[in-house]
């Protein structure tokens, strides 16, 4: 019988559990559930005889895929598969599956909130602005920062977006601006969302000479992955900038410096941008889906290490 593992050290709302289970269930499929484990040794022993797994950022190593003999699919629920060792699961014929834009909107609401929340002097009762007519510079224009654009222009914000891998007509139709470079994004926004990946080439790549184009009471958000962010050049733009504010939902691990900026900065303390019930439903039951077309039709949508 084919035996699927759902490893979750954050886990997924009760209804996308049990919808999942059902999915497998009517497949002829086992479930098996690893929740809020703290050792990753509990992982690597959980893999250890079954074909398929279902994680969230759960760390899928070079280890953890080594000990699944049987593994044949891993699904990342969600977007990001930094967490994935792409090429241990290349070299052992396993296939790395995301399930793209299923809990976009849980993080595209949570990015206005918190844009909100630092326009409006983190609601300890002060004066602040308003999001109306400010400009919004999308970093990537993927299903969440297209979910962003349509939620900020309701807010009545100015969207402009730089994302070199998306036709420009596929923005410019969303009433979304395109900029020709990342620097004029920077140049051009007082706020600027983060929506790309982490990997070699993203790595770091917020740096000084980015932040420091950006005008007056320059606000970033990230939603994105701690990894983006060059954090000396982050230190550095809130001892130069009395201006300069940083909302985060991915801590930097220089998040204890930064806490003196009052006001100025802010971190969720665990990631909780697809912490919705509704996205946990949507990415746990296509994952569940995807895990048994690919192990009844060999369906390969959705693969991310071709
Ligand atoms: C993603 O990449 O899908 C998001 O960062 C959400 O990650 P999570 O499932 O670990 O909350």
């Amino acid at each position: 019988m084919t035996k699927v593992l759902i490893a979750t050290e954050k886990p997924f709302a009760a209804a996308a559990v049990d919808g999942i289970k059902k999915i497998f269930a009517e497949a002829g499929f086992e479930t098996v559930l690893l929740e809020k484990y703290t050792d990753p040794n509990d992982l690597i022993k959980a893999v250890a005889d079954v074909d398929a797994m279902i994680i969230r950022s759960d760390k899928a190593t070079r280890q953890v895929i080594e000990a699944g003999k049987n593994l044949k699919i891993i699904v990342r629920a969600g977007a990001g598969f930094d967490n994935i060792d792409l090429a241990a699961a290349t070299e052992k014929g396993i296939v790395a599956m995301n399930t793209p834009g299923q809990n976009s909107n849980a993080v595209a609401e949570l990015a206005l909130g918190m844009m909100a929340f630092m326009a409006r002097a983190n609601y300890k009762g002060g004066s602040g602005t308003e999001l109306k007519g400010k400009k919004l510079g999308l970093q990537a224009y993927g299903y969440v920062g297209k979910a962003v654009a349509t939620i900020a222009k309701g807010f009545g914000m100015d969207v402009y977006a730089f994302d070199p891998f998306i036709p420009k007509e596929a923005i410019t139709k969303d009433g979304v601006k395109v900029v020709n470079s990342v620097e004029e994004l920077y140049s051009t926004c007082q706020y600027v969302s983060l929506h790309i990946p982490a990997n070699d080439k993203t790595k770091k790549s917020i740096n000084y000479a980015l932040l420091s184009k950006m005008p007056k009471n320059a606000t970033v958000i990230n939603t994105a992955r701690k990894e983006i962010i060059n954090e000396d050049d982050l230190k550095k733009m809130f001892t130069e900038r009395q201006d300069f504010k940083y909302v985060s939902d991915v801590a930097p691990e220089c998040h204890a410096d930064l806490l003196q900026f009052e006001n100025r900065y802010y971190s969720t303390p665990k990631k909780q941008g697809a912490e919705t019930s509704e996205a946990n439903v949507n990415a746990g039951l296509a994952a569940a889906n995807q895990i048994v077309k690919f192990i009844k039709n060999g369906d390969k949508t959705f693969q991310v290490n071709k």
